[in-house]
């Protein structure tokens, strides 16, 4: 969790007391998730939609346009040169998006500069097949990565959350997002978001400053926008990185911080990683802005703080002390409580040859008042 400047904060916010604006009763959001093959939960959990079944509805709901943000595309298990049963869903995904053009659909995919390991046979069938696609190079113009994932059907419809363009999203990985059928103002407001990585991908583009008005939104931190969650009244906002804001943007950062400070209760976080530092930028800066509001949070206001962050053969081994750190807030003669909690997906020997698979990518935030669905959940670089 982490990086000031990062275009890696993009998320969506649903907050539980609405701001009275407009109210549409067709607005529906849907937490979707993605549960490893085999990793079974207790059976009060409560079950949600997959990714998979999400991404075949919008599919066979569009009938203009598809955009979708992505970091990178990996669909097939060509990458791995294993043969898994399980990456037929991806495969089946892909064709399907294959298919789009040929009907009528315009499909435009804006993608992160792509790192040097990674495989492109994905996007230039894409592109052979008619869809259009723009590579953004976050490093030279935020020295960052679009680290974004979502879809926008039809500018009606919308799908945010932790899952890459990659077969392991769908069934190796621990993913959660939020779909949102019939909410045409929030899919205006992501398609503005939509836009400014288009523009962004003509080669040669520079960040404008500041950003042109259309691009400007008028849903955020002070006036959120309404819709349903099972019945119950929600207010929605979605926010992004300072760089890419343009007029009425909440910032990324801004939108994580007022969320831990607004709570009273509780604050259950559950991210990839968990570092007070950049990740990724050499050299690695200290960055604690989150982590001294989840401990001010815990000091100030009794807060109760329940972190789950994931252990696996990538977490950087300057991750544990400093979740030791946290750790240690908890007291029982002060009655901090800060628990710390690691998740490990069991694997087996077979599973365990699957590189990057068997993780939890959750990035979501959940207080008594709050829920936030993110995309970042790794540092970032630093400020420039
Ligand atoms: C969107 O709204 C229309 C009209 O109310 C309804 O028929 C349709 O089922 C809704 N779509 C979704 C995905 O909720
Ligand atoms: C804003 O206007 C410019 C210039 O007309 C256009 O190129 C761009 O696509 C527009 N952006 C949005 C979000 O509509
Ligand atoms: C949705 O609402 C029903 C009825 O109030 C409740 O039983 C159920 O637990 C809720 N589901 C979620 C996911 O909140
Ligand atoms: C705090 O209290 C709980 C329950 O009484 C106990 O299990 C735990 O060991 C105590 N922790 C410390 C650090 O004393």
């Amino acid at each position: 969790m982490g990086g000031e400047h990062s275009p890696e904060i993009l998320g969506i916010l649903v907050l539980q007391s609405p701001v009275p604006v407009m109210l549409n009763f067709r607005h529906r959001i849907v937490l979707v998730e993605s549960i490893p093959e085999r990793t079974t939960f207790s059976d009060s959990s409560v079950p949600n939609p997959s990714t998979f079944s999400t991404w075949m509805n919008l599919l066979g709901t569009v009938t203009r346009g598809l955009d979708i943000a992505s970091f990178y595309w990996t669909m097939t298990n060509e990458d791995t040169r294993t043969h898994e049963p399980s990456a037929i869903q991806g495969e089946q995904i892909l064709e399907e998006l294959l298919q789009l053009s040929q009907h009528g659909i315009t499909v435009r995919i804006a993608v992160s500069c792509p790192l040097a390991k990674l495989p492109l046979n994905d996007l230039q069938a894409l592109e052979w097949s008619g869809a259009v696609v723009h590579t953004v190079d976050m490093p030279r113009l935020t020295a960052g990565a679009l680290h974004t994932k979502f879809w926008l059907v039809d500018g009606t419809h919308l799908y945010v959350g932790s899952a890459n363009m990659d077969w392991r999203s769908l069934t190796q990985v621990k993913e959660l997002s939020a779909a949102v059928y019939n909410c045409s103002c929030l899919a205006k407001d992501l398609g503005n978001i939509f836009e400014a990585y288009w523009a962004l991908g003509i080669p040669g583009a520079s960040i404008p400053v500041p950003w042109l008005a259309n691009y400007s939104t008028t849903f955020n931190m002070e006036m959120p926008s309404e819709l349903k969650h099972n019945d119950t009244d929600a207010a929605v906002y979605s926010s992004s990185p300072p760089a890419l804001c343009a007029a009425g943007w909440t910032q990324g950062l801004g939108t994580l911080l007022s969320v831990i400070n607004a709570a009273e209760d509780f604050v259950d976080v559950t991210v990839m990683s968990y570092l007070p530092t950049t990740e990724f930028s050499h050299p690695q800066r200290f960055w604690p802005a989150i982590d001294n509001w989840l401990r001010k949070a815990v000091f100030e206001r009794q807060v109760k703080v329940w972190l789950l962050t994931d252990c696996w053969q990538h977490s950087q081994v300057t991750m544990f002390p400093f979740l030791k750190s946290l750790a240690a807030v908890a007291n029982n003669r002060t009655r901090y409580s800060m628990e710390v909690w690691l998740f490990m997906v069991p694997v087996s020997a077979v599973q365990a040859q699957i590189p990057y698979a068997w993780v939890n990518c959750n990035k979501c935030m959940v207080t008594e008042k709050a829920a936030y669905i993110g995309e970042c959940g790794v540092g970032g670089p630093p400020p420039r």
